[in-house]
């Protein structure tokens, strides 16, 4: 028995990008590499920049509006924050996003951790939730920004974004099944300590244990309980870059002695291609993707979902695809998100990486850059100050402001 008898699963789904990237093909010539090594050798063509006025705040509240436009906001009971790029040691980011969209006041709102991992502990403890309580909703928010060194062997697998998930039991899109293999080791792959912004990373080893994790979780699985390999039509994988995707699908197909269908590979990895890694939100960026994007009627389909957070978990699962699932579906939106970003020069995106907010409690005002729903005003009084952005900047405003971010900063 691998589904449950009441389908539990996501209601919606919403992305948020950024509205600017980096072209991959200007990062090659600016540190001098062949960019082939990263459209082919990572399969990444750009990756999303965070600007100075957005974070895992904004960025969550941003996916999390869009998500809640289809759903009765009134039932959620429940809001979590899954992230690594979380904003303070003790005050969740759920609390700001709940705030920005004015959300019931009976409701639970916390942060979770475990590396890119969190978001599907979230998802499985949504599950768990809504089957105890089936009137409620749960909104899973999984938010970050992935930072690496300038000049780092990590710097093409960057990116920002988020996603929203509503969990409940009137799942329009995917309903999951109640086998779930399961795998930690203590390992130190990726890790960053409090007192530095950009992670700490053993590349080589990350990408082994990202395997070893796999394994472990994909043989737990079958012993639980989950469909064999043969029955799992379509597969997405947490994708710190779309390369280890596909060699985590060579992997599994390798282990269960069966061949790496191809079938929907590209279309899971559309999204990620242009947005890079966003830690906690990759796997369901990868879902909204294949969804979205697979010219396949995919109703009825079993998707294998392989989730990974370093140091280090793994979790396997699998859900099928409900009838109707295109028309609940957030596409336009995500394309024209996607669409209409702003390409960074490099000047400007090592200005902006290289841009802090002050840490020593002074006062501050952050340049007004981005165009999305919500923006980080500032900092006064230790706190960060969030507005809602009624009218968006000009595009040549934008270009002034990116100017003189850039400029500030150099
Ligand atoms: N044309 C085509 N391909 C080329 C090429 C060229 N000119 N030059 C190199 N390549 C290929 C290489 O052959 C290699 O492919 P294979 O792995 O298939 O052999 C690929 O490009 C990458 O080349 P390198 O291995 O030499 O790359 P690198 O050592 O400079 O860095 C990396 C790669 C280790 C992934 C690095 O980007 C990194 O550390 N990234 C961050 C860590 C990471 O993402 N780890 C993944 C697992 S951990 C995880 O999943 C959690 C998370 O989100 C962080």
């Amino acid at each position: 028995m691998i589904s449950p008898v009441t389908p539990i699963g996501i209601e919606a789904l919403s992305l948020y990008a950024p509205p600017f990237y980096l072209d991959l093909d200007d990062l090659g010539k600016a540190r001098g590499v062949d960019p082939r090594k990263y459209r082919v050798g990572l399969a990444q063509d750009e990756m999303a920049m965070c600007p100075p006025d957005e974070d895992a705040v904004t960025m969550g509240a941003a996916a999390a509006a869009a998500a809640l436009r289809q759903v009765d906001a009134s039932k959620i009971g429940v809001v979590m924050l899954a992230t690594e790029s979380g904003i303070d040691q003790s005050k969740a980011g759920a609390i700001y996003i709940h705030g920005l969209l004015d959300l019931p006041r009976a409701c639970w709102c916390f942060e979770l951790k475990q590396a890119c991992c969190s978001s599907t502990m979230g998802l499985h403890t949504a599950l768990a939730l809504v089957a105890q309580r089936p009137d409620r909703k749960v909104l899973v928010v999984a938010s970050d920004i992935a930072r690496y060194g300038l000049g780092t062997p990590g710097e093409p697998t960057q990116g920002a974004g988020a996603v929203a998930m509503v969990i409940s039991a009137e799942p329009r899109l995917v309903a999951f099944d109640t086998a779930v293999g399961s795998y930690t080791a203590d390992e130190m792959d990726f890790w960053r300590p409090n007192y530095l912004r950009e992670a700490q990373v053993d590349g080589k080893h990350s990408i082994r244990v990202y395997l070893e994790a796999l394994e472990h979780a994909w043989r737990d699985y079958r012993e639980q309980g989950g469909a064999p390999y043969a029955s799992l039509d379509r597969f997405c994988y947490h994708l710190p870059f779309n390369k280890m995707g596909q060699k985590a699908h060579q992997h599994l197909a390798r282990i269960s002695h069966g061949e790496a269908p191809q079938a929907g590979m590209a279309e899971a990895q559309a999204y990620g291609r242009r947005i890079g890694n966003t830690y906690t939100a990759s796997l369901y960026v990868g879902l909204a993707s294949l969804l979205e994007t697979d010219p396949e009627d995919l109703t009825g389909r079993r998707i294998g979902f392989f989730s990974y957070g370093s140091g280090c978990m793994g979790s396997f699962f699998s859900g099928r695809v409900m009838p109707g699932y295109r028309e609940a579906l957030d596409a336009e939106r995500h394309h024209r998100l996607l669409h209409d970003r702003h390409r960074l020069s490099i000047g400007t995106y090592e200005a902006w990486h290289r841009h802090d907010l002050p840490e020593d409690g002074s006062d501050y005002e952050t340049p007004r850059v981005s165009d999305g729903p919500f923006r980080l005003a500032g900092i006064r009084d230790h706190q960060r100050q969030y507005e809602r952005v009624e009218t968006a900047p000009a595009a040549s405003d934008l270009a002034e402001a990116e100017t003189e971010v850039a400029l500030a900063d150099a």
